[in-house]
């Protein structure tokens, strides 16, 4: 069957990357905003009977998923076999719970939304915090990949010594299986989040590795500050500068100059959101 790729704004890259390796087509669409603010769609290619796949990842969310939501529906009425959305970054995955009264479970609200208007999810490293498979939130049958092995294989090629930090308990899922692979020690924190930017992270116990480098990994790098109080007591403690590898690039604010600025010898990340940082390239771990 036909493949056809549509490439929301700022994925355009990613998606020529996956045309290539699917020998798919190339769709053309037509996005903007009418002087109201109102988001007017049109697809300029045929889709009859064809799998029709939507590149847009999910960081920022909130702009994106309306013209997402009319892209799919136009595609369906224009007699799409199926849509599938490749969001390599999945938003609201972090409001896995109820935190204090009056939250509501937004992953959940969000999940379902998708899942009623795109045929199938294909989406990588999902924060799976208190869930353990996207199954138990999403009714659509979904595929998730995984950046592990790639950031094992740039440990190995790229760096020395290495000794891996996962800045809390969370990241022990992913920090093991990357040190494994890259034949590495390493070592996971404790992390209390008190606020949106304000965490405390237990003191690295790094003496024995003093002769190592640093190495943190983390599934989402967002304001930045697991990563900046992780670096400041391995300051404190003499180790060389960190190197901080994310998968995704999320940096909100001026969080990657912060976080280089705190001590951070380089932020690296995985092409999951388009980021100068990127350097991982994850494409491959999305192909249908
Ligand atoms: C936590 O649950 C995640 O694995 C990351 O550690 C977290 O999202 C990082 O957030 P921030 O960069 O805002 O500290």
């Amino acid at each position: 069957m036909k493949k056809i790729f549509f490439a929301l704004p700022e994925n355009e890259k990613l998606t020529l990357q996956l045309i290539q390796k699917e020998q798919g087509e190339n769709g053309q669409v037509e996005i903007r905003k009418f002087p109201d603010g109102e988001t007017y769609i049109r697809i300029l290619s045929d889709v009859r009977d064809k799998e029709v796949f939507l590149v847009c990842t999910l960081h920022q969310p909130d702009n994106k998923i309306v013209p997402l939501f009319f892209l799919a529906k136009t595609a369906k009425e224009m007699g799409a076999k199926s849509v599938s959305l490749i969001a390599p970054y999945l938003a609201y995955m972090r409001q896995d719970t109820i935190f204090n009264p009056g939250e509501g479970v937004t992953s959940t609200y969000f999940a379902s939304f998708i899942s009623s208007f795109v045929n199938r999810l294909i989406t990588i490293d999902p924060h799976l915090h208190r869930r353990s498979t996207l199954a138990e939130i999403y009714s659509i049958p979904t595929k998730m990949g995984h950046a592990a092995a790639l950031i094992s294989l740039y440990i190995k090629n790229n760096i020395k010594k290495p000794l891996l930090i996962g800045p809390d308990m969370e990241s022990e899922q992913w920090v093991s299986e990357v040190a494994k692979n890259a034949n590495a020690p390493y070592i996971t924190l404790t992390k209390i989040r008190h606020g949106d930017r304000n965490v405390t992270v237990s003191i690295p116990q790094v003496e024995q590795y003093n002769n190592h480098t640093p190495v943190l990994v983390d599934d989402i790098i967002s304001t930045g500050r697991t990563l900046i109080e992780t670096i400041l007591h391995l300051k404190k403690a003499g180790m060389q500068p960190p190197i901080c590898i994310g998968v995704h690039a999320v940096f909100a604010g001026n969080a990657y100059q912060e976080i280089l600025k705190s001590g951070a010898k380089e932020v690296i990340t995985c092409n999951t959101i388009p980021h100068q940082s990127n350097k991982i390239d994850i494409s491959d771990l999305l192909l249908s």
